[in-house]
């Protein structure tokens, strides 16, 4: 009896150290970020003219950062977007302090879905030779690097027609439904914009 009540007394720190553990263990789980953890853009979730995604499962606490009227923290494993092929990924809480832990990533997308051209930190290029970091760490702090519009980056040469149209036009999404006239006229932007 004696030693029973003492097995008792001693397991129950440890069961509740366990329990802590095991809620500590989704945050802290590494983020694996492949070609695969990238989709049509249209399937994401829209908010105002980006997209996003959570690849960690919590898009409830990426949404509510991104619909915050005040800001925030992006959650671990948020995914956004506003073309295609270029993403900010949310890592691990510290993993890349310079960039408040976004991972920067320049896709190839076709039918046959994405490849990652580029992926990294402080020194990812987009392909017309612009430094993501460069622009994104514009906007004040408490937007976490979304640029948007009034976050205090510099503004993007391009109409918000033209990223509508570059958002219809991803490639891994099944645009077989789209007017002609819209294939047409995204054509024509990705042909002739700089960007
Ligand atoms: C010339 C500056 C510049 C460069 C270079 C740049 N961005 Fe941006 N980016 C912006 C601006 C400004 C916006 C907001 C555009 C808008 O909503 O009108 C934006 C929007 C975005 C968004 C949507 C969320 C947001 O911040 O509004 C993502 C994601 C993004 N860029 C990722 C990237 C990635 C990845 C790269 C590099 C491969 C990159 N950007 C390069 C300036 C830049």
């Amino acid at each position: 009896m004696h030693s029973t009540l003492r097995a008792l007394l001693l397991a129950l720190p440890l069961s509740f150290s366990g329990l802590a553990l095991a809620q500590d263990a989704p945050a802290s789980a590494p983020i694996e970020i492949t070609e695969k953890s990238f989709k049509c853009i249209r399937e994401m979730t829209k908010v105002r003219g980006f997209f996003v995604d959570n690849i960690a499962g919590n898009l409830e606490g990426t949404l509510k950062v991104a619909n915050s009227p005040t800001g925030g923290v992006y959650p671990p494993g948020s995914v956004v977007q506003l073309f295609p092929n270029e993403v900010m990924v949310k890592r691990e809480a510290g993993f890349s302090p310079v960039t408040r832990d976004w991972e920067f990533f320049e896709l190839d997308v076709s039918k046959d879905g994405s490849t990652i051209r580029k992926r990294g930190f402080a020194d990812v290029k987009n392909r017309f030779g612009g430094n993501c970091f460069a622009c994104h760490v514009q906007a004040k702090p408490e937007w976490d690097m979304i640029c948007e519009k009034g976050h205090g980056c510099e503004k993007l040469p391009i109409s918000g027609f033209a990223v509508t149209s570059l958002q219809n036009a991803d490639a891994r999404c099944d645009n077989k439904e789209m007017p002609l006239r819209h294939r047409f006229t995204d054509w024509m932007i990705r042909v002739f914009t700089p960007l």
